[in-house]
């Protein structure tokens, strides 16, 4: 079953399973909270994830809104994407531990696997209805510090999960970008054999 906007906007040159054509990422939310009965599930989703010698590097700190955390969280972002997060019901920061637990070597996928772990989340969030929107545009920095993460631990992404509103509830410049994206053809991100 796919969503009406996802019909007008989104055409795989193969059938794909309705859960990944529906997930993209609006921005429109309600400012609601979330219960941990709607939040956990989509934890528990990222902890099933692949990952190099079963490793399972991810860690995801978050902040409620209407919590302690929320400012924590909420003044790390840049100003463009605080516009929007203002109605999130969830700040996620995504870390990835880089060296193996059973024996502290690094770890080559540290970041891959946190990042399967992170799209099991989305398509788990978005399967049920809810906004999940990855961000790059925060203080990495920042976040280190103020949320105290050990060296060993890299900073990979934050993301708002809340539940969704309508476009017109965004101010009129973001509500131009709310509309799910293209992508590139299928024939240009792959190479039978050598890449060419
Ligand atoms: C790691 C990551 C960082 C992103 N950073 C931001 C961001 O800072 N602000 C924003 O509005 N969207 C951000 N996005 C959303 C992307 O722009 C979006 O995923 C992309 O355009 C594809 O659209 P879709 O997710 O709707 O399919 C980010 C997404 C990812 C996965």
């Amino acid at each position: 079953m796919l969503s009406p906007e996802i019909q007008t906007h989104r055409k795989p040159g193969y059938p794909i399973n309705p859960i990944i054509h529906n997930r993209w990422s609006p921005r429109a939310m309600t400012g609601e909270e979330m219960s941990d009965a709607e939040l956990m599930p989509l934890f528990e989703a990222a902890r099933w994830a692949p990952s190099s010698y079963n490793g399972q590097p991810w860690r995801f700190l978050y902040a409620k809104r209407n919590t302690p955390n929320w400012d924590l969280f909420y003044n790390l972002m840049v100003d463009v994407n605080k516009q929007w997060t203002k109605n999130a019901s969830v700040l996620l920061v995504v870390i990835s531990h880089k060296v193996f637990e059973k024996n502290n070597k690094p770890s080559v996928t540290h970041s891959y696997d946190t990042g399967s772990a992170w799209m099991s989340l989305a398509l788990e969030g978005s399967s049920r209805g809810y906004v999940v929107h990855g961000m790059q545009g925060f203080d990495y920095e920042k976040a280190r510090k103020d949320l105290q993460i050990p060296d060993e631990y890299q900073v990979e992404a934050m993301a708002a999960i809340g539940k969704r509103a309508p476009k017109e509830s965004l101010p009129p410049e973001i509500q131009e970008k709310e509309f799910p994206s293209d992508r590139k053809p299928l024939n240009t991100i792959i190479f039978e054999g050598k890449f060419h």
